[in-house]
Order: structure tokens, then sequence, then C-alpha cells
């Protein structure tokens, strides 16, 4: 078994506040964001919420639509374009029951964020809220999700794995978006999409790259309660052990995660950003999101900006420096 360690609390070396930091024109800088949850159920129609649909409407209603804030998303563009990051990452839960509606409203703000080569999206339980209908949906975010160049392998839903090379950065975006029961949030990635994720990771390692893996739910057993949980954790570790990475980055638990995947190329960080749109009194949720940035040595700056409701603005909150592994190239 892989020795998995897991805490919500990552190292924090340096912490700094106050204005808007500048980031190095060195290297390369990647947001990451998730959880917005960003659109309206306002206008939807009864007959669209006749099954687990209607559960994930009242919760909108009654919860989400207040504590998921709309001035928050702008203060966010605010901010993302003050930083000015060479990419960003979404990790998935743009919607709240994976209406098509709810699709088009956040491609609409997709593009208010960035062009399809700024801004890589994989999609979250919300957008697989129901049925499988949502495959169809999701092709309007098509641009933001698909690979940058043709993969010869089997892809899920046509489209995952994905990979998008940035300079020496690999992004491999994953799927783990699927239907659940009522009261389900559970995720799953697939055999013939661990597969292909395996040939994606070996590839890249042979290419020298810095592999960034995303996906929606976390991936280390014990991260989130069980009733989120991603199924086939152990075979995805398993995957990474075999084949490395430097990096995962999830969403999904709208709190900030951090644990580590062991391997032999030493420890794969794994880091859940949370919701980067949530201000919740009452379970002390306040938006943030992160960006790292690559520097010498194999060692990856992260700094956490997050949202203050006095200034109304996202502010520098802390940076840490996280030690990647090192996984042989070719071998
Ligand atoms: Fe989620």
């Amino acid at each position: 078994m892989p020795e998995v360690k897991t805490d919500t609390t990552p190292a924090v070396n340096h912490a700094e506040d106050g204005p808007r930091p500048n980031i190095p024109a060195t290297g390369f800088s990647l947001a990451h964001i998730s959880d917005l949850h960003l659109t309206t159920l306002k206008e939807a129609r009864c007959s669209q919420l006749l099954n687990k649909r209607m559960l994930g409407y009242f919760s909108w209603w009654r919860k989400r639509r207040h504590i998921h804030r709309s001035d928050i998303v702008e203060a966010l563009l605010v901010d993302l374009a003050g930083v000015r990051p060479d990419h960003v990452a979404v990790t998935g839960d743009l919607t709240h029951v994976g209406l098509p509606e709810e699709f088009a409203e956040a491609r609409q703000w997709l593009k208010s964020l960035g062009g399809p080569d700024q801004v890589t999206v994989i999609p979250g339980n919300h957008e697989a809220y129901v049925g499988s209908a949502w495959i169809r949906s999701c092709a309007m975010w098509a641009p933001y999700l698909e690979s940058d160049t043709p993969q010869d392998i089997p892809k899920t839903a046509g489209l995952f794995p994905s990979l998008r090379i940035r300079g020496q950065i690999a992004l491999i975006g994953l799927c783990s978006a699927r239907a659940s029961l009522p009261f389900l949030a559970v995720g799953s990635l697939g055999r013939q999409q661990l597969e292909s994720l395996a040939t994606l990771l070996r590839t890249t390692r042979e290419q020298g790259l810095l592999r960034i893996v995303l996906i929606h739910h976390p991936p280390v057993p014990g991260t989130i309660k069980w009733r989120k949980r991603l199924v086939d954790s152990k075979s995805f570790v398993d995957v990474l052990v075999r084949h490395g990475a430097e990096l995962v980055l999830h969403g999904h638990t709208h709190y900030p995660t951090f644990s580590e995947i062991a391997t032999p190329g030493g420890k794969i960080p794994v880091v859940g950003a949370p919701s980067a749109s949530e201000l919740n009194p009452r379970s002390g949720h306040c938006a943030k999101y992160n960006i790292y940035q690559t520097g010498s040595d194999g060692q990856l700056t992260m700094s956490v900006r997050g949202y203050s409701e006095a200034l109304g603005r996202f502010v520098a909150e802390q940076e840490t420096t996280l030690v990647l592994p090192h996984h042989e190239s070719g071998s």
C-alpha cells in the first residue's frame, strides 16, 4: 500500500498580507480556482426539476444562492486581471444542477475569464447532476476542456484525460464527474480513463515535463466524507505511484486541503482549493484561490489569495514552498 498522508493545513513557510503581489515574470504561473457555483436557477422550470435536481434546487434556494456570491466572482475576475497568471485551471462545479442553461451561462463567464488557450476546465459532480445528458451540454465548454494536441488514446466522454502543454508544464485534466444517487456526490474515473492517464503520465515524464494532474474529487482517501468520495481513489493512487506526477490539484471540498502521496520518486503534493466564490459565516468557508509559480531546484511556490469582506477584494494570505518529487525522465 502506498503511504498516504492527509492534512487539512499545508505547511506554511511565509505569511504575507497587504496589496496585490507582483508575481515574478520568470517561470510559469498557474492559478487554480474551483467550485464557483456561479450560475442562477431563477429561470429553472418545474419540468426540469422532476428528479434529483429538485433537491439541488432547494439547496440553491435555501443556501447556495446566498453563500456563492456574484460580487465575489466579480472580485475574483478583477484580482486575476491584476495578478495575470500565465494560465488558469478550473476544477469543476461551475453550475448547481447541470442544466443546459447553466452550461451556457458558465460558458459566457469562462469567456470573461480568458480564452481556451489561457484557461483549462474539468467538470465537477454538479455538472453531472443527473443521467448522462450532461456530456452533450459539456460540449458547450469543449474549447476549454479538450486537449491542445490530438492524443491517440481512448478517452472518457471523448475528452478525458486531456493534455495541455504550456512550456515545461503538462496539464492533465481528468473527469471524475458522474451522476450519483440523491444525497451522494461521489465521483469515479473508470478503468479506461486510468489506463489512458497512465499512458499520458509515462509519455509526459519521458518528455521531461512537470506534470500537474487536475481532478475534481479529492483523490486521497479520508480527505472528504464517504458520501462525497472518489470511488476508485485507490486505483488512481496506484497509477500515480507507478508513473509519478509532480502535483495534483482538486476541488469539491469547499475548504483548503493538503495531502501527499508517497511514490518511489518522492511525495506528490495533493492540494485542494476551496470555493472561490463562497462566503459562509456559519461554516467559516471563505473564498480563496491558489497561484503556483515554478522556480528552481524542483520547488514550486504556492500563494493563497483570499477574499476580504472588509476590503471587498482578494488579498494575499500566505505563501508556501512545495517540494516536488523527482521522477527520472525516461526511467
Ligand atoms: Fe463537487
